[in-house]
């Protein structure tokens, strides 16, 4: 019997990868240039990290983690996000005490749901995010922002809409949280049970609910930027001042909740707007977590950052026909008649590659004729054809596919003879 794949899971086969080299190669770039440098940290972490960060009353914490004990009986998680992780490393590498603040920090890794598999939902995904720790300057709000938008207009993803929300400071937030089960109380009955539950322990998360989107108090309830402190508004004006100063489109939406608890000020989310999407529209989220660095053990120190996963990232590049032909041809293909020239072209191939070149050549023993095949199939630049004869003779035989162009180089000459035609045709 064969075994299955784990659902929720894909294999990246070569052909779709070079999209997502693509796509790790230019957001890395963005991140230099805003000047984050990147960090690693491991894909399982204890469980207590999660529930401390994330929050114990998520449903990526109550419902949708891979939690194991080792060997050793410690309770471990894969990781459902990568926020939590990274404080707890900046935290663990007292980075907080770096000459250079604020600390920019950029990551890529695969993340863990048990979440229902559909289109852009997988059980592990790949995740790109960003996490600028100790600022509390609304700039850097608008930094991170400009910085996510950049990475998509870089890839040429269209149709986007930034959705941006201010939860406010502690202040604002126990207000709203109060305002909130006043106005779902009485009827919380009509709600769906997790609903129910979320009342007394995180009444925003009712505001998320899909069950209970259409409700008539969902539309009446009340929004959290009346509740905002003079502090959090003005600071809510300041971020959005930077962002209409470098001209970024967003639209504030106050029912934007974020599916984390860690969350305060500044809350955003990416949309696709574009057709043929799917059902999934959003394709990055994040925000400001001010107290999440103090709930995890360190000085108390402002953060945020966002998240994006590189499977719906595709999923919009495609839908709009975006991906580039990342396919690269070879720069040649040997070709081999005989013995000793087979023999030789292990060592010439060597060479190719010794300088800096794309090169391949047969290993099945194929007719000439069936060489040229795999040679067209490769989309080969160069054909070298060697004999037995030339071989004797010192040379071997270099064919354009592009022009059908045929020379005879000696066998000295021939790497260089590539080399500078390559780099003449790359000059071009
Ligand atoms: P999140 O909204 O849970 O935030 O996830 C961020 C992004 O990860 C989503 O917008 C989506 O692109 C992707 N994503 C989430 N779940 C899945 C899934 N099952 N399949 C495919 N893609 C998925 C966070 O994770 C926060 N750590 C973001 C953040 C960073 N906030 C501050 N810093």
């Amino acid at each position: 019997m064969n075994i299955q794949i784990p659902r929720g899971t894909q294999d990246i086969l070569p052909g779709e990868v070079e999209i997502w080299q693509h796509i790790e190669k230019t957001a890395k770039e963005v991140c230099e240039r805003f000047n984050y440098q990147e960090i690693r940290t491991p894909i399982f972490e204890s469980t207590e990290l999660f529930l401390r960060g994330v929050g114990d009353t998520t449903d990526i914490v109550q419902k949708e983690m891979y939690t194991f004990n080792d060997r050793g009986q410690r309770s471990l998680t894969l990781r459902p996000e990568g926020t939590a992780g990274v404080v707890r490393s900046f935290v663990g590498n007292k980075m907080f005490g770096l000459p250079s603040q604020p600390v920019k920090l950029f990551y890529t890794g695969p993340m863990f749901r048990y979440e229902r598999p559909q289109a852009g939902r997988m059980r592990q995904f790949v995740q790109f995010g960003v996490e600028a720790l100790g600022s509390a300057d609304p700039a850097i709000d608008a930094e991170v922002l400009s910085l996510v938008m950049s990475i998509y207009k870089q890839l040429g993803v269209k149709n986007l809409k930034l959705v941006i929300n201010s939860l406010g400071d502690n202040e604002s937030r126990n207000a709203h949280r109060e305002a909130l089960i006043n106005h779902f109380k009485a009827d919380i009955q009509d709600f769906c049970s997790d609903c129910q539950e979320r009342l007394e322990k995180n009444p925003l998360r009712i505001l998320d609910c899909k069950k209970d989107a259409d409700h008539p108090l969902m539309q009446s309830a009340p929004s959290i930027l009346q509740y905002l402190t003079d502090e959090s508004r003005a600071y809510f004006e300041k971020v959005t001042y930077y962002l209409d100063q470098i001209g970024l489109d967003y639209v504030v939406d106050p029912t934007l909740v974020r599916g984390l608890d860690y969350y305060n000020h500044t809350a955003f989310e990416l949309m696709s707007e574009g057709e043929g999407f799917g059902a999934i529209t959003t394709l990055c989220g994040g925000g400001r977590y001010n107290g999440l660095v103090e709930s995890l053990g360190g000085p108390s120190t402002a953060g945020i950052g966002f998240a994006f996963s590189i499977e719906r990232l595709i999923m919009a590049l495609k839908a709009q026909n975006e991906v580039p032909d990342l396919n690269q041809p070879l720069d040649c293909f040997i070709v081999t008649l005989g013995e000793k020239a087979k023999d030789k072209s292990v060592e010439l191939l060597y060479t190719l590659r010794q300088n800096g070149l794309r090169a391949d050549k047969d290993y099945l023993d194929r007719k000439m004729k069936a060489q040229f095949k795999a040679a067209d199939r490769l989309n080969t630049k160069f054909t070298a054809i060697l004999g037995d004869n030339e071989l004797e003779q010192g040379f071997i035989n270099i064919k354009n596919m592009e022009t059908g162009s045929q020379e005879e180089v000696s066998l000295e000459e021939f790497c260089t003879y590539l080399s500078r035609e390559i780099q003449g045709g790359r000059e071009k």
